[in-house]
């Protein structure tokens, strides 16, 4: 593994083996036992989106390993003035061990990797949300102590999240449903990954969630698509976390949400907050499991 570019390019082991490591150094911080693996590195975080957890936890996560992180805002780049991304990422690979990116299009994520000399991570594109799904993973597998044969439902936008979930979910050995109104589907790469496998699109949340273990939902519009909220919150009534879905899921099913979280929107107030110490070690774990992408691309520890 050089990149974390995209779930789709890892195997369902190296998964495995960065959730191991993610466990490790979160044992190893609470304990106090310090893993300064990227003493004297630098990583660079690009953001051309607002963030809270990501640009925080990444941050943090260089400081604990014992490097230093630069907050890198794309406005204020010279790709906000049209350098194109080949020169930049040829640039910065002289400066840095790795860069952290926050875009729009994957291909941008892509081409930094493929014309840099230093790893690329992707802190979450229009198309997937890699680090926030081995983070959603990480804390699955706390709560209930396994992946394999666990069914994982996703309720909403086919969006960045449900395409991340799906890959993780299956690669992991997950029976993974999904629930989407028609013309928000995830995907078609995503999908044809899928199918084939444990996997079943509908229409109907109630019938996705039956005999859920965990029930995982995400915004009704993402970032960049604020001008169509009003259009896609018609689009999607009913694709809610609520007590119904609940009532048809597995008993002791978990509910994890990346946040931000609009309540009675994707999820009701009610269900968010009985469900907020699970939603919250999900935030938490972002931290560890990027520490642990981070000590595997940049600090050459084995996966
Ligand atoms: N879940 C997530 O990525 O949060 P931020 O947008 O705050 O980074
Ligand atoms: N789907 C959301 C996730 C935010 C972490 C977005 O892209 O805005």
């Amino acid at each position: 593994m050089n990149h974390l570019l995209k779930l789709l390019d890892l195997t369902g082991e190296e998964i495995i083996s960065l959730l191991d490591l993610a466990d490790r150094l979160k044992y190893e911080q609470a304990h106090q036992i310090p893993h300064p693996i990227l003493r004297g590195k630098s990583l660079g975080m690009i953001f051309a989106k607002a963030s809270t957890r990501t640009r925080v936890s990444f941050e943090v996560g260089m400081y604990q390993l014992g490097g230093t992180a630069l907050f890198l805002s794309a406005k204020d780049l010279q790709i906000g003035r049209g350098e194109p991304i080949q020169d930049t990422a040829r640039v910065l690979s002289r400066y840095l061990d790795g860069i952290m990116i926050r875009t729009f299009a994957q291909s941008e994520v892509e081409q930094l990797a493929e014309y840099g000399s230093i790893p690329i991570i992707n802190g979450l594109t229009d198309f997937c949300h890699p680090c926030q799904v081995l983070a959603d993973l990480m804390t699955i597998r706390e709560y209930k102590k396994t992946l394999p044969g666990l069914h994982l439902c996703y309720i909403g936008d086919g969006n960045n999240m449900a395409n991340s979930l799906i890959v993780g979910g299956l690669k992991t050995g997950m029976t993974v449903s999904v629930a989407c109104p028609e013309g928000y589907h995830p995907d078609p790469q995503v999908l044809a990954f899928a199918q084939g496998k444990d996997f079943h699109l509908t229409g109907d949340p109630l019938e996705a969630a039956q005999g859920a273990d965990v029930l995982i939902t995400d915004v009704w519009a993402s970032m960049g698509q604020e001008e169509e909220a009003a259009v896609r919150r018609k689009a999607f009534q009913g694709y809610q976390i609520n007590d119904q879905l609940l009532a048809a899921a597995n008993p002791g099913c978990m509910v994890q949400h990346c946040l931000p979280a609009h309540r009675e929107e994707e999820i009701t107030a009610k269900v968010f907050e009985a469900h907020a110490g699970e939603i919250f070690d999900e935030a938490e774990n972002r931290l560890h499991a990027q520490k642990a992408v981070m000590a595997a691309l940049l600090g050459g520890i084995p996966l």
